[in-house]
């Protein structure tokens, strides 16, 4: 179980991987509105990736999953299916996760959207998980514990009576769309890992308006929501590690990050 570090040729690709996939998610945002399915949105994505793109949609047969993006919609955690029976409605909020490979490398990112009007319990949620991703990305550097990006998430969630999701992680990526390390979003002093500059990989929080636990679908494997049936929110970044901190590769033109170029 050894982390790879990327040569400056292979982050390149991861930089181009990254930009694809952040792409999709700018490209599939006006189309999030009430009366879409989420099947829609994943044939959207889908020919956008393949077409235009000339990417590969990572999920698509991945490990048996059927569709080319994930869409978790309220109190699904992660790994949604779309479906054209899904249709979405006003108030909804829906995690879009996006994966592609290009020349071999992954790019892997996700972002939550409104559908229509959110409450604001809702928005508060999101707005609280993405803080939490940011504040991880801006420690990252050099000679970090991994554990410190864990410790900081818990923080800020439980700082907003949030809990963090366990049974999901951030991961390693490049050739691979999940290689070493595992990236918990909560404290663990067994993830002792030292980050080291070319190593990349994401951060994806989930966090839940009620308790931690989760289950999973038995009947479509995949499909993981809340127990207690609360809402759940998500976002995800890829990024590489530099002698300055990091580059966020799957950085939207909606942010501007310090360390990227
Ligand atoms: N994109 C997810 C992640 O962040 C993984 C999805 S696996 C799939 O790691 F098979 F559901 F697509
Ligand atoms: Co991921
Ligand atoms: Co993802």
């Amino acid at each position: 179980m050894t982390i790879s570090i990327k040569t400056a040729d292979e982050i390149k690709h991861m930089r181009q991987a990254g930009k694809l996939a952040a792409e999709v998610l700018e490209m599939i945002e006006p189309y999030v509105k009430p009366g879409m399915s989420t099947g829609e949105l994943d044939q959207i994505c889908h020919n956008y990736i393949i077409n235009t793109q000339h990417a590969i949609p990572a999920p698509l047969n991945y490990r048996g999953f059927p569709r080319s993006i994930c869409t978790s919609v309220n109190q699904v955690v992660c790994h949604g299916i779309p479906s054209e029976k899904k249709i979405l409605k006003g108030g909804d909020i829906i995690n879009i996760d996006v994966t592609v490979i290009k020349d071999g490398y992954h790019g892997d990112t996700s972002k939550m959207f409104c559908v229509g009007e959110c409450k604001p319990h809702a928005l508060n949620l999101m707005r609280v998980t993405q803080e939490c991703l940011y504040r991880a990305i801006h420690i990252v550097q050099p000679g970090l514990t991994l554990n410190k990006i864990g410790h900081i998430i818990q923080q800020h969630a439980e700082a907003n009576h949030y809990s963090i999701v366990r049974d999901y992680c951030g991961h390693g990526i490049g050739k691979e769309f999940h290689e070493p390390p595992q990236v918990l979003h909560y404290y663990d002093p067994r993830a002792n890992t030292t980050l080291q500059t070319g190593m990349t990989f994401t951060i994806e929080p989930m966090l839940n308006a009620g308790g931690y636990k989760v289950k999973l679908n038995k009947g479509d494997g995949w499909t993981v929501t809340t127990r207690d049936g609360r809402l759940s929110a998500q976002w995800e970044h890829t990024l590489v590690v530099t002698d300055a901190g990091c580059e966020v590769l799957t950085q939207r033109s909606e942010e501007s990050f310090f360390n990227n170029p």
